[in-house]
């Protein structure tokens, strides 16, 4: 047998796992049905700017070791993600802060802020109230409860009509359990202690972390010889769609996709920020992004003379989409459990990752966990 662990997908989990056991004097063996390396980080170099092709990525994390063992492997700039929101041409900062009700209200003490949001509470329940009801029944009437009616209908409620496809009045109120205020005059977006994007981008990673490793790219697992995998290796690390791999036996889980129109723009500098979320009707993609400032600064953006600017539409998932984020409703949970409950019963599988575990994962936590494995 060649290899001690055939890893079935190259994105952060299976080059991680391959990174830990190469380490280990394992021999391992990559495979990725896709062109390149990398997954869902991987970045495409256009016009000299590292385009996310598969959505912004902005690593971020509170645990150290995680931190140290990725720059360990390349080092991250200081890229602090500080979106700004467009409302029908007036922008706003993100997340809600002391900036942001200075742009809404004109307040400048975190007691008048705080004055205005409760006014606005208030009346939102009174109107409740006045109608009969005591709890908020839909995810309109939860937003206008916790934040009241400038920052939700401003800032919240055309881009979650966006993101969901369907009113929020017509969606549920557990949605949206806390929407948290600061007050305090920061834009960082994050709480963590530690964020940016790797020097060189995020291929850099990939690149370190399988580093020494065999790949194999466009070689699908189902399609490959390697789908016989005990032929190949001691053990198979899969990271690849939970149903797949059972050949859909109890059905298909659904998934929740975005598309993303790419251009490029002749100005070195389209937006001056590498996202803004678009909060009304008026255009029908949520995000802009602007790929240079994830890693330009200062002069570095006007050294570039073009720059790489993606719309972001959320669209329905259909066969052969993209999977990007799991659907959390009751059909798709107990579907993956049944899923999952075969996974446990497989011998010498591993099966990790966000399309393995049916589970939304950012990139720190996936790091975290291969990094908590046994490797035997
Ligand atoms: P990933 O999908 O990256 O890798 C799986 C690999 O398996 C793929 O390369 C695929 O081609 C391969 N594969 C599947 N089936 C196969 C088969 N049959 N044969 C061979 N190969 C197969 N996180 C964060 O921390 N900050 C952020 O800003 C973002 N932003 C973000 C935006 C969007 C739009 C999404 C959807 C997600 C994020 N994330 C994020 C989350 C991040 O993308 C996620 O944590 C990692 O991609 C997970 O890595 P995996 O290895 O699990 O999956």
């Amino acid at each position: 047998m060649e290899y001690d662990y055939l890893i079935v997908g190259s994105g952060l989990f299976g080059a991680t796992y391959a990174c830990q056991a190469t380490r280990q004097g394992k021999k391992c063996l990559v495979i990725d049905k896709r062109p390149h390396l990398g997954g869902n980080v991987y970045c495409e170099n256009v016009e000299g700017i590292n385009v996310h092709k598969y959505g912004a990525h902005i690593f971020h994390t509170n645990n150290k070791e995680v931190w140290d063992f990725v720059n360990s492997i390349v080092p991250f700039n200081r890229y602090t993600n500080s979106p700004v929101a467009n409302y029908h041409g007036k922008l706003y900062n993100l997340p809600f802060n002391m900036n942001t009700f200075y742009q809404m209200w004109g307040v400048t003490t975190p007691e008048q802020a705080v004055a205005k949001i409760e006014e606005q509470k208030a009346e939102a329940v009174t109107k409740m109230k006045a109608e009969g009801v005591s709890e908020p029944r839909n995810l309109e009437e939860q937003g206008l409860c916790l934040v009241g009616k400038d920052i939700f209908e401003k800032l919240i409620k055309e881009y979650t009509e966006k993101q969901w496809g369907r009113k929020c009045r017509d969606l549920p109120a557990f949605i949206i359990k806390r929407l948290p205020v600061r007050l305090v005059f920061d834009n960082n977006y994050f709480n963590d202690a530690y964020q940016g994007i790797p020097i060189g981008g995020y291929n850099k990673l990939i690149e370190g972390l399988l580093e020494g490793v065999e790949c194999k790219t466009n070689t699908d697992f189902f399609k490959s010889e390697y789908h016989d995998w005990c032929k190949y290796a001691k053990q198979l690390v899969y990271t690849g769609p939970i149903d797949e791999y059972f050949d859909f036996c109890y059905g298909k889980l659904d998934w929740r996709t975005v598309s993303f129109k790419t251009r490029v723009e002749d100005t070195p500098n389209y937006q001056g920020n590498a996202v803004v979320n678009y909060t009304s009707h008026e255009q029908p993609y949520t995000r802009v992004i602007e790929h240079k400032h994830f890693e330009m600064f200062g002069q570095a953006v006007y050294d570039c003379p073009k720059t790489v600017v993606s719309e972001e539409y959320s669209t329905e998932y259909k066969e052969e989409m993209d999977q990007y984020y799991p659907v959390n409703d009751n059909k798709n949970n107990l579907l993956a459990e049944k899923y999952r409950a075969l996974a446990e019963n497989e011998d010498g599988v591993l099966f990790g990752g966000r399309l393995a575990e049916y589970k939304y994962y950012d990139m720190a936590p996936i790091i975290e966990k291969v990094m908590g494995l046994v490797i035997e």
